[in-house]
């Protein structure tokens, strides 16, 4: 079964990776990412220029109904320093993915301009979605602050780069997002970050079940994958075809990789089941679509790829 991808001339032998924040803060989880023979790549924890202990605990709660999780953590990460050795220095088949998310627009441009005068030739993702740090709000909510940001930052960077986007849930919205980002040579769209700003409750003790923010907090898993998958159906309609789709949200088993596949995805990535069920969830995924797509007699992904069917 052909499983692979390719983005801005990377070659992704499978189609499954982390989503940044899960497995993925110290050099330890990113190589436990790198190592399983059923991931194609690993995109790093967002980082921020200096380390961060984050939110305060509890700070992740995963829903006893199996509905999926909830976190507030405020991008705890070791530092751009530290990511920028492991991106540079470590030696894999494997395309990276070094994500970066500043708490203001020139923390990024800043991280930007020392990843384009780096030695690291992978690919960049620049989130504009972090639901959980207090504060501040989840920039590409900001339609004019995207668009700025992005000219800047394509004024001076030359290294493949896409984006994380935060759910939209308006037409409207979808064609504004997609509007601003078919402006820029961007080398995909990452669709989409957790829900923000969700509030779970303990029905036994009546409180909330994360501490930061007063419980509120980005939630994640089989909940919001109605969202995620509209949020990749919309975009890949609307986005150039050169630029290429990361599907995230809801994935818990390989019918949930393939509908992502259906609505346009080149890649899939796995956050709150990878917290739950650890490194080997990548086997069962992929295992599991590849029994899906034999059983409905493709040979490839490409022919699955975008075939999303309506009803007319
Ligand atoms: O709270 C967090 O660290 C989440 C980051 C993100 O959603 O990008």
């Amino acid at each position: 079964m052909n499983l692979t991808a390719n983005i801005a001339g990377f070659n992704f032998d499978h189609i499954l990776l982390n989503a940044a924040g899960v497995v993925c803060q110290t050099s330890d989880e990113l190589d436990s990412v790198l190592a399983s023979d059923y991931t194609g790549a690993v995109v790093t924890k967002s980082a921020t220029p200096s380390l961060r202990p984050g939110n305060v605990s509890p700070r992740y709660h995963e829903l006893t109904n199996g509905l999926g999780t909830i976190n507030s953590m405020g991008l705890p990460n070791e530092g751009f320093a530290y990511y920028m050795d492991y991106v540079t220095q470590k030696q894999t088949d494997k395309p990276i993915f070094f994500s970066v998310a500043g708490l203001s627009k020139q923390e990024n441009l800043d991280m930007l301009h020392k990843i384009e005068e780096s030695k690291f030739n992978g690919l960049v993702e620049l989130n504009l979605s972090c639901p959980n740090v207090p504060g501040k709000p989840q920039t590409a909510y900001d339609f004019e602050t995207t668009e700025e940001i992005l000219t800047e930052v394509f004024s001076f960077f030359t290294k493949p780069l896409g984006v994380k986007l935060p759910p939209y849930f308006d037409i409207v919205h979808f064609d504004n997002i997609a509007n601003i980002l078919n402006k820029f040579p961007l080398a995909f769209v990452n669709a989409i970050n957790s829900i923000g700003n969700g509030l779970v409750i303990d029905e036994e003790t009546d409180t909330v079940v994360i501490k930061p923010k007063g419980g509120f907090g980005g939630v994640g898993g089989p909940i919001v994958k109605a969202t995620a998958l509209a949020n990749v159906r919309a975009l890949r309609q609307r986005l150039s075809p050169t630029i290429k789709m990361i599907g995230t949200g809801g994935v818990t088993s390989g019918r949930d990789v393939y509908e992502h596949v259906l609505c346009g995805a080149d890649l899939v990535e796995v956050g709150s089941q990878l917290a739950i069920e650890g490194i080997s969830v990548f086997e069962r995924l992929e295992k599991e679509l590849t029994a899906i797509l034999t059983e409905k007699g493709y040979n490839s992904l490409d022919e699955v790829r975008g075939q999303l069917k309506i009803i007319e």
